[in-house]
């Protein structure tokens, strides 16, 4: 599966994709760019209306993964895994010790996907969905608390 890193200014159809993941904007602006220029988007499909994006930031030892979603339609193809594929590999030739990946307490699917991927919880950031300013519903249950979980080379 393709996939390619865009540099350019995000579309519509990105912003569409990153509020599937993570609907609060400023949070999605503070870690993309122009706020966040050392972000870096990768895609699978046209790069200004792709299948699937992902957004990757620099942190202490490696890298983590902000935001990752696929189009409804073009889930369970393998999309996501291919992009944290890429992700990894590219942090594995940088020299990285570590990638990283949030998600809510209640994301069994993401989860489930990121363990499959090599990932392992790493903690719990209780109450981070707090001070988003509408509560999020997510398999029936308030979302609250972000589960990390971490890829150690
Ligand atoms: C979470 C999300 C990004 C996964 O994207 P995806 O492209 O469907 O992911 P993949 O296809 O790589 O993997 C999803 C599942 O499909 C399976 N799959 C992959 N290729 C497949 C194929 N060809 N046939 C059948 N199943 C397949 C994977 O094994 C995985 O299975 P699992 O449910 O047992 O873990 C997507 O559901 C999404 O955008 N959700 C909304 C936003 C979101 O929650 N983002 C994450 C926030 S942290």
């Amino acid at each position: 599966m393709d996939v390619a890193e865009y540099d350019a200014a995000l579309t519509r159809a990105h912003w569409d994709l990153l509020l599937q993941a993570d609907p609060w904007v400023e949070a999605v602006q503070a870690y993309t760019p122009p706020t966040c220029p050392e972000a870096e988007i990768f895609t699978i499909g046209k790069p200004r209306d792709p299948y699937a994006l992902c957004v990757v930031v620099p942190i202490e030892g490696g890298f983590e993964i902000k935001n990752i979603a696929t189009k409804t339609i073009m889930r369970r193809q393998g999309m996501a895994s291919a992009l944290i594929a890429r992700v990894v590999g590219l942090a594995q030739t940088r020299g990285a010790a570590i990638v990283e990946i949030g998600t809510a307490t209640t994301g069994r699917d993401q989860i489930r996907l990121y363990e499959k991927c090599g990932f392992k919880k790493d903690g719990i950031l209780r109450d981070y969905f707090a001070k988003y300013p509408e509560p999020i519903i997510e398999n029936g249950q308030l979302v609250r608390d972000m589960v990390m979980l971490r890829l150690t080379f």
